[in-house]
């Protein structure tokens, strides 16, 4: 996955093992929230998550979200208290939260939007990609969910 055209390669590398604070969850969204109000939602993530240390990938479809966040515990506490104030999706289910030392899954990822139909794909090359065991731990957490309703719609439509 890190060799798809457009991917930026000039990441710094971090110190592996930073403190990180990782918060993947699922919401649904709001009613009028449409695949052009989700491309603002990405810009502006985009531009924010830049300058705060945080990566991660959103994934919309079927008026379900998924997102994995990580980075900086100060940065992500604030963006998880935006998010839950935020009118745009609602019924917010925590599905993986872990304060820990470990790498970053997606290091060059500012927030990727990711299509629904990719999602098990994206998470299997995540967990491929990584020997950190908090991370493969929380993969598998993830495809627990993902496998159980309401999350087998996504990744399935
Ligand atoms: C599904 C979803 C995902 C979002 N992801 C992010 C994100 O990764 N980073 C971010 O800064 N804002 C994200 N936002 C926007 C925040 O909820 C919020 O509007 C933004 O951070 C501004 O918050 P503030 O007004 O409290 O500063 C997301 C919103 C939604 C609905």
């Amino acid at each position: 996955m890190y060799d798809e055209p457009g991917f930026p390669r000039d990441v710094e590398p971090e110190e592996p093992g930073i403190t990180l604070d990782t918060f993947v969850y699922c919401s649904r969204a709001s009613e009028g929230v449409d695949d052009a109000e989700v491309d603002r939602i990405i810009e502006f993530s985009q531009r924010q998550n830049a300058s705060r240390g945080i990566t991660g990938v959103l994934v919309f479809g079927s008026g379900v979200f998924f997102q994995w966040v990580e980075g900086p515990p100060t940065e992500v506490q604030k963006l998880i208290v935006s998010l839950h104030g935020d009118s745009r999706h609602f019924d917010i289910v925590e599905l993986d939260r872990c304060v820990d030392s470990r790498e970053r899954l997606y290091p060059a990822w500012g927030m990727e939007r990711v299509e629904a139909d990719d999602l098990r794909e994206v998470l299997q090359d995540a967990l491929e990609s990584t020997e950190d065991e908090l991370n493969i731990a929380a993969l598998k957490r993830i495809f627990e969910h993902l496998d159980s309703a309401p999350m087998a719609s996504l990744g399935q439509s």
